[in-house]
């Protein structure tokens, strides 16, 4: 047994601004600097100034004794003060936990009988982990709300500023780890997880309040958890057969399966954001580098594949900001996606600073022209750009 994962979080207070994000946001069972701080990273993920550090736990002096657990009816002894998803790693198990940060659910298991996040669930002695029986799908889902211009995947038609046009919420927790992130609190913590009948009960009603034929699922990433994402969708359509449903996704899990059970359960509406053409420009806005080829590419293919095969309206989403992305960059992104299609939506997002990136300026109104029109150029004829103004339409 290898002990490879003895991490302790640390708090920098010359960095910290006191937001209270680790505080009252972070799926924690202590804080930083605890003795019981298991070393999940979760509030070094959240922390929007960087003030969270993670340490080798030999660096804080901390003295780990192993304590027994019982996996899948095995007994196993694991050093104290982890998580169960390095607990299963210490077992030799395979561990998946795209977010990290308790938000997506997608590494939830039966734990001493709930259905917990392993990645952020400490162990404790006598713990029974079961990984064979499978939980109800849960996620962490807040911001239900009419919204008034829609996301990626609404068509530009019903962008209106005045009047309901779908009603949104946002399922927390994201694979990606960009540090100008435009919904940071959702991407990176966690919470209470709620059923997709909840959810789905809450979005029906707002819908009937609103008068709105539009249900949208945006995030953090929506496509975590796919058991919950079909399961919901499916309960969406089986209460209402002419709602329109709506993903937005950055499409890095969009398997040509996965597509095929989103439109088979409902799914009527899809916004891919593709973050960049080039792996280095990828790397930059979304700060994943080792699966960054992987994802790029099901992201591209996603698109081809939907728009190939399927009956269903597709926007595509590109970030501009030219602190993160060249114009060069831009227009060969128009160039591939016009070989794909030359009339699918594709709406310019104005990234604005936010989270870790406070210091990107906003594009103007006529930088966006700018951008849009280099789509334009290659032969793109339904772009849009959501600018501070509002959004110029194609
Ligand atoms: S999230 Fe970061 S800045 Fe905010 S209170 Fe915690 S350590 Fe401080
Ligand atoms: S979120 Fe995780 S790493 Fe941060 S203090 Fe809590 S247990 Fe430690
Ligand atoms: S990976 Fe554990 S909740 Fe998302």
């Amino acid at each position: 047994m290898q002990a490879h994962n003895l991490q302790i979080a640390r708090r920098n207070l010359h960095l910290c601004r006191f937001c209270g994000i680790c505080r009252d946001a972070v799926s924690c069972p202590t804080e930083p600097g605890s003795v019981d701080c298991t070393g999940c990273g979760a509030c070094h993920l959240a922390c929007p100034y960087e003030a969270i550090e993670i340490l080798p736990r030999e660096q804080a002096h901390e003295r780990m004794r192993l304590i027994k657990v019982i996996i899948d009816g095995e007994i196993f002894f694991v050093p104290e003060r982890i998580t169960v998803s390095d607990a299963l790693a210490f077992a030799g198990y395979q561990v998946s936990d795209p977010c990290g940060v308790g938000g997506c659910f997608a590494c939830a298991l039966v734990i001493g009988g709930e259905t917990k996040p392993a990645c952020v669930t400490a162990v404790a002695e006598g713990m029974k982990i079961d990984t064979m029986t499978k939980p109800e799908p849960l996620r962490v889902v807040s911001g239900f709300a009419p919204h008034v211009v829609g996301g990626v995947g609404t068509p530009h038609t019903l962008k209106n500023y005045t009047r309901p046009v779908e009603v949104a919420c946002f399922l927390h927790g994201c694979n990606y780890r960009c540090p100008q992130c435009q919904n940071h609190v959702m991407a990176f913590t966690g919470g209470v997880p709620m059923t997709p009948k909840s959810v789905a009960g809450i979005l029906i009603g707002i819908a009937e309040a609103y008068h709105v034929g539009r249900v949208a699922f945006s995030g953090g990433e929506a496509t975590l958890n796919r058991e919950f994402l079909i399961k919901v969708i499916k309960l969406l359509r089986t209460r209402d057969s002419d709602l329109r449903i709506h993903v937005d996704t950055n499409g890095s899990l969009l398997t040509t399966d996965y597509i095929d059970e989103l439109v088979d359960a409902g799914m009527t509406d899809i916004g891919i954001d593709l973050k960049a053409l080039s792996p280095d420009t990828f790397t930059k806005i979304t700060a994943v580098s080792e699966d960054r080829e992987r994802f790029l590419k099901i992201s591209w293919d996603a698109v081809k594949y939907i728009l190939d095969n399927h009956d269903i309206f597709v926007g595509i989403g590109i970030p501009y900001n030219r602190a993160l992305m060249p114009m060069e960059e831009i227009r060969a992104m128009g160039e591939k996606i016009a070989q794909i299609s030359k009339d699918v939506q594709v709406c310019l997002l104005d990234y604005r600073a936010a989270f870790r990136r406070r210091d990107l300026v906003l594009p103007t109104v006529a930088e966006m022209a700018e951008a849009k029109e280099a789509l334009n150029s290659v032969g793109l004829r339904n772009v849009i750009a959501q600018t501070v103004e509002g959004h110029i339409g194609p």
